[in-house]
């Protein structure tokens, strides 16, 4: 960082001695006066994904914490990070003094509370997508950070930073092929991770990526939506089809199916008038065998997304380090657009119909209404 970089917030705190009473001799990243600390709570599937990335892959972060409810889980984690402690009690870590900045991935509805917590001692949080699991859980949020008249929130949707999605946006901003009408999207997962999971929650929880995504692709709002599901036999939730309306008349289409089946699969297209914008698929090698040609699937969305991960945690360090939210990063007035967005799509599959979608209106915090 030159000698004119605004001053990193980390660098203004005394070192501590908790900095130098390490568990984890074998640490990759040493403590300095430039270093951010960063509790990572929940350390499941996604909290041990992120522990891996700050630890081995951002320069400037050093993994303070590691807090599961699980302990056993907390401490396998920390281990294998080497972070400095770990820790079970969420609301405890995240107002620990040396705790710098807070990553949530714990389950949704622990999310709009840690984050507010966070808020309200200053401290920057990258939250796992959704928000909050409801618009009226995820306003808070915004009104906690509209008091502190700053925004220090970052929302876990990585595929703003996934670079086949910012060639799709690059193509709406360079105008060459005039103006996008239509957006394809499919998201498939192998099976719904737990029984009780609903159709519902396939638009609460898995549609707010396309959501997201499209807002910030097409850089327009939603107006309406409406929301459809087929026939399937068995104890499945079948596939959820969504058409939303953007303020801008264009159309966007969502196809949700957490049972598909035969691997992790994310598709998008963008219909210009003059030409079309298609994600490659992303499996690196083709097998020919057996008078047959295929491309692997992964299980899950973590080798799809992997490069978008590492972007978003390094856009999460340089933004902590500069004071300067990220431009590409979704904001908290982002996750409560997501989450407002899914609420129409319940109540659209609920009744069938057209619903149509007015957002309360935007804090300036966030810019422009
Ligand atoms: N951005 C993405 O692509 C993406 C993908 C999957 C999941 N997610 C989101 O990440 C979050 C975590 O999902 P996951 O798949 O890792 O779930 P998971 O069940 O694998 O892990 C959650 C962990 O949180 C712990 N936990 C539960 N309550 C806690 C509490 N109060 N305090 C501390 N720890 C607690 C659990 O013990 C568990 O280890 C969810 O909000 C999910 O929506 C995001």
């Amino acid at each position: 960082m030159g000698a004119s970089a605004p001053i990193p917030f980390a660098s203004r705190r005394p070192p501590r001695d908790d900095d130098r009473t390490m568990r984890h001799a074998h640490r990759r990243i040493p403590v300095n006066a430039m270093s951010t600390r960063i509790a990572v709570i929940g350390a499941g599937v996604m909290g041990a994904d992120h522990a891996r990335i700050l630890a081995s892959e951002v320069a400037g972060a050093v993994l303070q914490v590691v807090c599961d409810q699980d302990a056993e889980r907390a401490e396998a984690v920390a281990e294998a990070t080497g972070a400095v402690h770990a820790a079970t009690d969420a609301a405890a870590t995240v107002i620990r003094e040396d705790v710098d900045a807070v990553l949530i991935a714990s389950p949704d509805k622990t999310h709009a509370a840690l984050t507010i917590a966070a808020i309200e001692r200053g401290k920057p949080v990258l939250c796992e997508k959704p928000l909050a699991p409801t618009s009226a859980e995820a306003w808070p949020v915004i009104e906690a950070e509209v008091r502190a008249g700053r925004r220090l929130v970052q929302v876990g949707f990585m595929r703003r930073f996934d670079p086949p999605y910012r060639d799709m946006r690059a193509a709406v901003e360079a105008g060459a092929l005039g103006r996008p009408m239509l957006m394809h999207n499919v998201h498939r997962n192998v099976e719904t991770p737990f029984a009780w999971f609903t159709a519902d929650m396939a638009i609460t929880n898995s549609a707010p990526h396309e959501f997201d995504i499209a807002r910030f692709v097409l850089g327009s709002e939603f107006r309406a939506m409406s929301a459809f599901k087929p026939q399937r036999d068995g104890e499945r939730i079948p596939p959820v089809f969504m058409v939303l309306e953007t303020e801008a008349g264009q159309l966007v289409n969502v196809e949700i199916n957490n049972n598909a089946a035969y691997g992790y699969d994310v598709r998008g297209e963008l219909v210009f008038e003059k030409g079309s914008v298609l994600l490659n698929a992303a499996a690196p090698t083709r097998t020919y065998a057996d008078f047959k040609s295929y491309e692997p699937y992964a299980p899950d969305w973590r080798d799809r997304f992997a490069e978008a991960y590492r972007r978003q945690a390094m856009a999460w360090l340089r933004s902590i380090e500069t004071g300067r939210p990220s431009d590409i990063a979704a904001n908290a007035w982002d996750g409560f657009c997501a989450t407002f967005v899914a609420e129409a799509g319940v109540a659209a599959l609920a009744g069938g119909g057209r619903v149509p979608i007015t957002y309360p209106a935007k804090p300036a915090l966030y810019g422009p209404a």
